[in-house]
């Protein structure tokens, strides 16, 4: 995570060093300013994310600082808390209307400032994440809302009715769209039942924002798949309010289906590894060479930079890439002796069996080529359909490699496991004719790593 840039504007050196303790936990980058002109001053220079600012100070006061940083455009997202020892209702009132994120007081500021400011600072990275589409007609409603809803943090952009809008969501995805109905072109009916109308579009939420307050717009709007309602004239404090609730509870919807699929997959690979086991069960020579195998591309996968993700799916490949073995009878799989021409080709259709039993399982439509493609070969006379080269998906070329290796240092029916300088040896030899080299380098490398 990167560092917060957070300025601490305050006339008081004790107080100033007081909240650097405070602040300590959060591990910021933490700036200071002795008065609000300074603070101003450091701002307009300054990416920061955060500014805590006593109110009580020569030159600029803090609601002085905080207005000033509202009113422009480059610094209006910054959120702003304050801490003061007044802190009577209109205080805090005052904080607020020029758009204080939270206000402080400075007999709470030790027990307080830690959980009020990590809070802010992480909605604030979740803000600046988050594009909010602002659909008006009207000029002054769309600087209205944008600048209130910049001032939360949100990106935002504007468009002058559906027809602009649906041109705009080709580009930029937002995360919720804050439309008028009555709009030239193509009004709030149409552009609403389009975005619900497209799967990819339909889970954003649509608010819609009228002054027609009569309650059977309200109805159809929501039958045409709006989530809510805010009648004009609103003030935007509602308005950030409201778009914060139903980005949160969108957000908590989200996890949940992450959280629903991610239990169906892993239930899914349970008995998926079940069924290897099953296999590797029937035929004891090849018991545990999947497993093998996914370590060793795993590994490999690492070495290459793959990300955590990459490298897991690439670790299931290699537990399921002979899954097609399953549908090879007995009698072939487990002879002891060498195979005639018709029994090999028996054992070839293995890649194609295993594809077909994952391909109809949507959430491992990655793995089916590392299945499919594993015992493709660079010069073509691979099987089963004699891709060459760069044809192969990578991810199959190195589990071709891993699969080689582990072959031939296991144990089969009818020899020995060989010794392992032997097996590098031929896996080396067979760069560029069946093996990809620069995954076998790669493997190289995994196994000197090993070595260590
Ligand atoms: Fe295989």
């Amino acid at each position: 995570m990167t560092e917060h840039r957070v300025l601490i504007v305050d006339d008081s050196a004790m107080m100033r060093r007081a909240m650097r303790i405070f602040l300590e936990p959060l591990k910021l980058d933490v700036y200071e300013a002795v008065d609000g002109q300074m603070g101003l001053d450091m701002a307009f220079e300054n990416n920061f994310d955060l500014i805590v600012t006593d109110v009580n100070m020569p030159n600029m006061d803090g609601v002085e600082l905080c207005r000033r940083l509202k009113g422009e455009p480059s610094t209006r997202g910054i959120p702003v808390v304050m801490v003061s020892s007044f802190d009577s209702d209109s205080d805090i009132e005052k904080g607020f209307q020029v758009g204080a994120a939270a206000y402080i007081s400075k007999k709470e500021v030790q027990t307080q400032a830690l959980e009020t400011i990590s809070k802010i600072l992480s909605q604030a990275t979740l803000h600046s994440r988050q594009t909010i589409l602002v659909v008006d007609d009207s000029k002054t409603i769309r600087k209205i809302v944008e600048e209130g809803l910049a001032q939360a943090g949100f990106k935002v952009a504007t468009a002058t009715n559906g027809k602009e809008a649906l041109n705009i969501i080709k580009h930029v995805k937002p995360d919720l769209i804050l439309s008028d109905i009555d709009m030239p072109e193509m009004n709030g009916f149409e552009f609403c039942s389009e975005v619900n109308s497209n799967p990819d579009l339909a889970a954003i939420p649509f608010v819609v924002m009228s002054s027609n307050s009569d309650r059977a717009h309200m109805k159809r709007m929501l039958q045409y798949g709006a989530e809510a309602y805010i009648t004009k004239p609103f003030n935007t404090d509602q308005l950030v309010i409201l778009v914060e609730k139903l980005l949160s509870d969108q957000f908590l919807l989200l996890l949940k289906e992450k959280e629903r699929l991610d239990s169906e997959q892993s239930l899914m690979l349970a008995s998926i590894t079940s069924l290897v086991s099953a296999l590797e069960a029937r035929d004891s020579y090849t018991r545990g060479h999947s497993e093998s195998v996914a370590t060793i591309v795993g590994g490999m996968a690492g070495l290459m930079g793959a990300n955590q993700e990459e490298i897991n799916r690439i670790i299931i490949g290699g537990q399921l890439h002979d899954i097609g073995k399953i549908g090879v009878r007995d009698s072939v799989l487990l002879k002891p002796g060498a195979l005639t021409d018709d029994e090999f080709s028996q054992i070839k259709v293995h890649p194609a069996v295993g594809a077909k039993i994952l391909e109809s399982i949507p959430s491992l439509t990655d793995i089916v080529s590392i299945v499919q493609c594993h015992h493709e070969r660079m010069d073509g006379k691979g099987y089963p359909n004699g891709l060459k080269s760069k044809q192969i998906p990578l991810n199959a070329r190195m589990t071709a490699v891993a699969d080689t290796y582990n072959a031939l240092t296991s144990d089969r029916p009818y020899r020995n496991g060989m010794p392992q300088e032997k097996a590098l040896q031929i896996v080396n030899d067979a760069k560029g004719t069946q093996l990809c080299p620069d995954c076998v380098e790669i493997f190289f490398k995994w196994i000197s790593s090993n070595k260590k």
